[in-house]
């Protein structure tokens, strides 16, 4: 698990690392679409315009939305998130 750092400001982030080495999507990727409601890796990486390849990733991916969504739980409004493609995704 990587920890989140606070900086000068206090403000949280997370060092750029790359969870999903096939597809390239960064920790931060995930915790994006995480926040706008995304609850499964699969999910997550379609929002990105991913599919899994080796799969080798998805349990981390997993762990990383997890704990994204829970630090965020009650705190985040629902939101909607533009696809690559054009369309988009909405949270209740
Ligand atoms: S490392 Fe994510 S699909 Fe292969």
């Amino acid at each position: 698990m990587v920890r989140a750092i606070a900086n000068a400001s206090q403000q949280l982030y997370f060092p750029l690392m790359y969870v999903c080495i096939c597809n390239a999507i960064k920790e931060e990727d995930l915790r994006e679409v995480a926040r706008h409601g995304v609850t499964d890796p699969e999910a997550a990486y379609a929002v990105l315009g991913k599919a899994p390849q080796c799969r080798v990733c998805l349990d981390h991916a997993e762990d990383v939305i997890c704990e994204e969504r829970a630090r965020c739980a009650g705190r985040c409004p629902a939101r909607s998130l533009t696809l690559p493609g054009g369309g988009s995704f909405a949270t209740a």
